[in-house]
């Protein structure tokens, strides 16, 4: 390992940064042989930094997000997490770290369809017991007129719109309050306008300290977030600083 990049893990390590990916190589075995879906990434993303990443279609924008959610593990490489490796952990414990550490956001939300908005959101509470079971029920609600959808608690997912739930979605994603929100292509089921209105809230996020890590398509992106990391066939092909300002968050305000 390069000296540079054992610094970065002994960093990430240390608590400053918040995800560290050394040398992350991934290929699936596909009919035609083993194809190379990441390429000997690596990346660091500062605690409270908020970065974007884009791509064209199959430039392995899901599949590194994935291995920072640790939803699927590198063929090889090290990803460290809020100071932890996660690459070779047990899948029971990778759970629980999940749970506490990472609030995941999917394109089609992913909410349960048989639970309430506010049972979905209690679910990672009940199943990380970060705060008291008598804590949870309020919790969610709270976290649910944070994104805007309080009216909503009571309703099954189908009764909703999009956006409502995918703002439910983000709720759930914040119900043990992480240190990091992961979002693959949030606003990619979205018309523009709440697309507009849902990137504004991954920018409050951020704005309250979080780490964000955000896939997206969204054209004006690059306008609201620190950074930009463009993928290409697997690999980073730029790693551009960006305008987050602290005093508008709107891809529409930043136009205008
Ligand atoms: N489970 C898998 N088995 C085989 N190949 C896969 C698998 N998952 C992803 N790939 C391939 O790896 C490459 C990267 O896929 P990935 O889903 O990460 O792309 P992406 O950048 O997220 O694309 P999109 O913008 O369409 O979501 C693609 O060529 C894809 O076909
Ligand atoms: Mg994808």
């Amino acid at each position: 390992m390069p000296l540079t990049d054992c610094k970065d893990m002994a960093a990430a390590a240390r608590g400053n940064t918040a995800i560290a990916m050394h040398a992350v190589t991934k290929r699936f075995a596909t009919p035609a042989g083993s194809f190379t879906a990441l390429d000997a990434v690596n990346l660091t993303i500062a605690s409270g930094e908020f970065v974007a990443i884009v791509g064209k279609s199959g430039s392995g924008k899901s599949t590194l997000i994935n291995m920072i959610a640790g939803i699927d593990r590198p063929t090889c490489g090290e990803v460290m997490v809020a100071g932890s490796r996660i690459d070779d952990v047990r899948e029971s414990d990778l759970a629980k770290f999940r749970g506490r550490t990472i609030g995941i956001v999917f394109q089609f939300f992913q909410l349960l369809p048989t639970l309430t908005i506010a049972e979905n959101v209690m679910l990672p509470m009940d199943f990380c017991a970060v705060y008291p079971p008598a804590r949870r029920a309020a919790r969610a609600r709270e976290l649910l007129d944070r994104v805007g959808v309080a009216e909503q608690a009571d309703k099954f997912p189908t009764a909703l719109s999009g956006g409502q739930q995918q703002r439910a979605a983000i709720a759930r994603a914040l119900a043990n309050d992480p240190a990091i929100i992961v979002a693959d292509e949030p606003t990619g089921n979205l018309d523009s306008r709440t697309a507009e209105a849902v990137i504004a809230l991954f920018c409050d996020l951020a704005r309250s300290g979080k780490t964000v890590a955000l896939v997206t398509h969204e054209r004006d992106i690059a306008r609201v977030v620190d950074r930009t990391v463009t993928l290409t066939d697997g690999r980073i092909a730029t790693d551009i600083v960006g305008r987050r300002r602290g005093d508008s968050h709107t891809i529409k305000e930043l136009d205008a």
